[in-house]
């Protein structure tokens, strides 16, 4: 075969073709003249084109050895090299009008000619309508060449970003988030920030909203989210049954005073109300409730319980580091609206995005915050039929949504869930971030579309992605445990077909990083101040702690 003249540029000729796969021979030329240029060598991951009537199959080098039997040598191929066909680029009917197609519509024949693809050709893959598309970085292979993600599908078919720990996982997010937010200035993107880390990477373009200036009034807490905070995950059933009977009575008592009823709770509006109904009750009213109900009790185990219940929502209610949930707790007022308004950027009012940072939350409400804000988010989509599309992106999405289903807060995992599997018909998107991908539970990565995969040298976390990966990307994951630092491959429905990229570098002031609470770099005099806070916040917990155990 390899007889016959050879044609401008070919590398090799297929020498056999099985399913998507196809093996090449390579002339001794081709070896030789790759060693010169970086991205000209002929390895794992580059591109590899085949002439096929006026196609161009596109295939993926996932393997090269210079094993070759004898008889093929002696058609004069050095080196076999097998490729993962992907797609192919069609010339249309008028010249120039060339473009890439996702899959093969036509398989190639033994003896075609392979060529290695150029810069031209693969500007030609990726190269998406750009008001449509996100650049991700450059081309691994041909760094000239940049990498889009078409931004409709990456969007509103979920995305995932998994790698271990130390990558460039939440680099590569923000990255992505900045180019998202400049393609489409007014698309809300809503990220739950456990490190506070993200506070300065996004400009003026994200509000940062941490415990001071977090409002989430304590009755937009469902009954299971209430009683995680009253009771730290461990409830008292009597308590519980107090608390489930009169905190409707509660709700139905502050409506009908804002309707100017005056009536009492007897008159049965309280059957309107349910523990969950995100009416406003105050805190006030629901003690007057437990106290009044305590006063008729003749029992005195059962008065015990309710005096205990009550010392429990005053310690709650009145420690400092709740205050975001308890200010106001006894005035009143439907501040829902307003809430979510300011939460999901609403009216963008110049900031599109929010930064959730969770670190200063205490410890043990921080599920049942996150647990309020994605319920709160789908929520919204649902009954507004998908008005204001969200992008919500959760870093460290294996501690709220763990492959071991009894871990981590019931309710978050079920509100990521429910984004996960509906989320799209109500416009709420999800973005997850985790170095664990094998703690995530497997349910949610699947509705992942798009997934970018970093280095990954964990062998569960590997076989996690090639279950979620389609056939023409399992051998490139092969290269994940040995990917550079920035280095993802993208696949999935997003990308035009799996790509080896590199993330671009983040100016250093954009890369997310601990220790900025309000996006300026902590000036090293405030060491003080971060001891002194420390403190406080410490001793406040163990106060907060004493006077539980005191009414328990
Ligand atoms: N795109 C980038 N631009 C600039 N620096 C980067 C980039 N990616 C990674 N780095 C460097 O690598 C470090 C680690 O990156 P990053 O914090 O994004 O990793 P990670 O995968 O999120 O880590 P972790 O698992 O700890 O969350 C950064 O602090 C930064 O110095
Ligand atoms: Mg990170």
């Amino acid at each position: 075969m390899s007889n016959q003249p050879r044609e401008q540029g070919a590398i090799g000729r297929v020498l056999s073709v099985s399913g998507s796969e196809a093996r090449i021979g390579l002339f001794a030329e081709a070896l030789r003249s790759a060693g010169n240029a970086d991205d000209a060598v002929l390895t794992v991951g580059k591109f590899i084109g085949i002439a096929r009537n006026r196609l161009l199959l596109v295939g993926i080098v996932s393997q090269v050895s210079t094993e070759v039997p004898l008889l093929v040598r002696e058609e004069g191929f050095h080196a076999i090299a097998s490729i993962d066909l992907m797609g192919e680029i069609t010339s249309g009917e008028i010249a120039g009008d060339a473009h890439f197609l996702r899959g093969i519509t036509s398989y190639p024949a033994i003896g075609d000619v392979a060529v290695m693809l150029g810069t031209a050709e693969l500007r030609r893959i990726y190269n998406i309508d750009t008001s449509n598309g996100v650049e991700l970085g450059c081309l691994q292979q041909d760094t000239v060449v940049k990498a889009y993600a078409n931004i409709h599908d990456l969007i509103s078919k979920h995305f995932a970003i998994l790698g271990s720990t130390g990558v460039g996982k939440s680099s590569g997010l923000a990255s992505l988030l900045r180019q998202i937010l400049a393609a489409r200035p007014d698309q809300r993107i809503f990220l739950l920030d456990g490190h506070n880390e993200y506070a300065h990477c996004f400009g003026d373009s994200a509000l940062v909203i941490n415990p001071a200036n977090l409002k989430l009034p304590f009755w937009l807490f469902t009954f299971e989210e209430l009683l995680e905070i009253i009771f730290y995950g461990r409830p008292e059933d009597e308590e519980v049954e107090i608390l489930a009977e009169l905190v409707p009575l509660a709700r139905a008592l502050y409506q009908q005073s804002r309707e100017g009823l005056g009536a009492r709770r007897h008159d049965g509006r309280a059957a309107d109300y349910t523990v969950d109904t995100p009416v406003p009750y105050r805190l006030k009213d629901l003690l007057a409730l437990i106290d009044e109900r305590m006063g008729k009790l003749e029992n005195r185990a059962s008065r015990l319980n309710h005096r205990r219940l009550i010392t429990r929502i005053e310690a709650v209610s009145n420690d400092p580091r709740y205050g975001f949930m308890f200010a106001n707790a006894n005035v009143g007022g439907d501040t829902m609206a307003e809430t979510l308004r300011h939460l999901f950027r609403w009216r963008i009012d110049g900031k599109p995005m929010t930064v959730m940072q969770l670190a200063g939350i205490p410890s043990e409400v921080v599920d049942a915050v996150v647990s309020v804000l994605c319920r709160m988010a789908f929520d919204f989509g649902l009954w507004s039929n998908g008005a204001i599309p969200l992008l919500f992106v959760c870093e460290e999405a294996h501690r709220y949504v763990s492959a071991d289903r009894s871990l981590g807060f019931q309710p978050t995992r079920r509100a990521l869930s429910r984004i996960a599997k509906e989320g799209r018909k109500y416009k709420v998107f999800l973005g997850l971030v985790t170095q664990r991908p094998a703690e995530l539970d497997p349910n949610i990565v699947s509705q992942c579309s798009t997934l970018f995969a970093m280095r990954i040298a964990n062998d569960r976390d590997q076989q996690l992605l090639l279950a979620a990966a389609s056939d023409a990307a399992t051998n490139l994951l092969r290269l994940l445990p040995s990917l550079g630092p920035r280095e993802a491959l993208a696949f999935g429905s997003g990308i035009p077909m799996p790509t080896l990229f590199t993330f671009p570098e983040l100016p250093a002031h954009f890369v997310p990083r601990v220790g900025t609470i309000s996006g300026e770099p902590e000036p090293a005099s405030s060491n003080d101040q971060v001891i002194d806070s420390a403190i406080e916040r410490w001793r406040g917990a163990m106060m907060a702690k004493r006077l539980l155990e005191a009414a328990g």
